[in-house]
């Protein structure tokens, strides 16, 4: 089989910097149409400036297909001005400003510990337009981390009306009512919370690849996500959160947070809708739902998707003796890009 969808988008990307940025720009570049890049870099992307010059990097590194290939840059919610959100704003590629709960994930320590305190920031992200893209988790049970932090979405919805609020890779039955109750209210959602549950990522020998956070929940929760995501629901937006670390840091006591699936991400989706009889919802999901949300510009053009063997490496190779495993490394898949080339 075949299909043919427009260029899709990312709503959720991490890229990093320096050789991980060289490793990884490409391969969201090639075949994406664009992609909402996170801000959570060492320091944090928290101001026009570090914008402006991170997005020349992400658009140096993506090469020849950066022609082809929107970045949308994000800040780091650190309690901005009105005037800095304004020069932010003034930016080309700015997007949207994303909130961490403090210490919530992967450098996010200088993330937000007093809601009261960023209410002036919220207040004039509404006012000027802004989206806020949040990461939903509290500092609780690791399971109940997201269902802990709905409260939180719920307050922000009814404080912030005009506020577009994005609930970033929801993860659990539990977050899918709230798209119902609150019109600003919108989601992304990864592959790795619609494939897998706790079990694959411990439930045998511990799989640190699939390691991230949000954790991979139960499988009530992937049921849902699956239901909402293959009904075509308008609200859901795929945002992979690929987020690639060093083999090294992986592989250890102290595993880091984050599945790095950008290479894989097309053919597995097609995978995935195929056996699930929803692939007339993949294009909606991966892009249609979003230009409808946020006003993204049209397509350019079409990628095709063919039901045809490919290889997955055990690992990329980047600068400096940079290793980086993707998610089905040294699997077989059953789909791929028809132009034959990792995504
Ligand atoms: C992300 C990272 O490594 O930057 N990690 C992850 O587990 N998803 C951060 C994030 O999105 O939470
Ligand atoms: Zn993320």
């Amino acid at each position: 089989m075949r299909i043919e969808i427009d260029r899709p988008w990312d709503m959720h990307l991490h890229l990093r910097d320096g050789a991980m940025l060289n490793l990884a720009a490409p391969h969201s570049a090639r075949h994406f149409d664009g992609a909402v890049v996170m801000p959570n870099l060492v320091p944090p992307v928290a101001d026009a400036d570090a914008l402006r010059a991170y997005r020349s990097r992400v658009l140096r590194a993506a090469g020849t297909d950066a022609e082809n290939f929107t970045p949308l840059m994000t800040l780091f919610l650190k309690n901005q001005t009105r005037a800095e959100l304004e020069a932010a704003r003034k930016t080309p590629g700015f997007f949207a400003v994303k909130l961490y709960p403090a210490g919530a994930t992967t450098n996010s320590d200088g993330g937000v510990r007093d809601f009261g305190a960023a209410e002036p920031t919220l207040r004039a992200m509404e006012e000027l337009g802004i989206p806020l893209l949040v990461h939903g988790e509290s500092g609780g049970f690791v399971l109940d981390r997201e269902a802990e932090f709905l409260p939180v979405y719920r307050a922000l919805a009814r404080r912030f009306p005009k506020l577009k609020i994005c609930m970033e890779h929801i993860s659990t039955a539990a977050a899918l009512p709230l798209l119902d109750e609150f019109e600003n209210l919108f989601a992304t959602a990864t592959l790795h919370h619609l494939l897998f549950t706790l079990d694959d990522l411990a439930g045998g020998l511990l799989a640190p690849h699939l390691f991230c956070k949000p954790i991979v929940k139960r499988p009530e929760d992937r049921a849902a996500l699956r239901a909402a995501v293959f009904s075509g629901h308008p609200k859901i937006m795929f945002g992979s959160d690929s987020a690639p670390h060093p083999v090294e840091k992986k592989e250890c006591a102290g595993a880091a947070g984050g599945v790095y699936d950008a290479p894989v991400l097309l053919p597995a989706l097609a995978a995935l809708f195929a056996e699930n009889d929803a692939l007339d919802k993949l294009e909606g999901f991966l892009g249609g739902n979003a230009r409808r949300i946020y006003g993204l510009p049209a397509p350019r053009g079409k990628i095709a998707l063919e039901d045809a063997p490919q290889d997955v490496p055990a690992f990329f190779e980047g600068e400096n003796g940079l290793r980086v495993a993707p998610l089905f490394a040294g699997t077989r898949l059953p789909w791929r890009v028809a132009d034959g080339n990792f995504s």
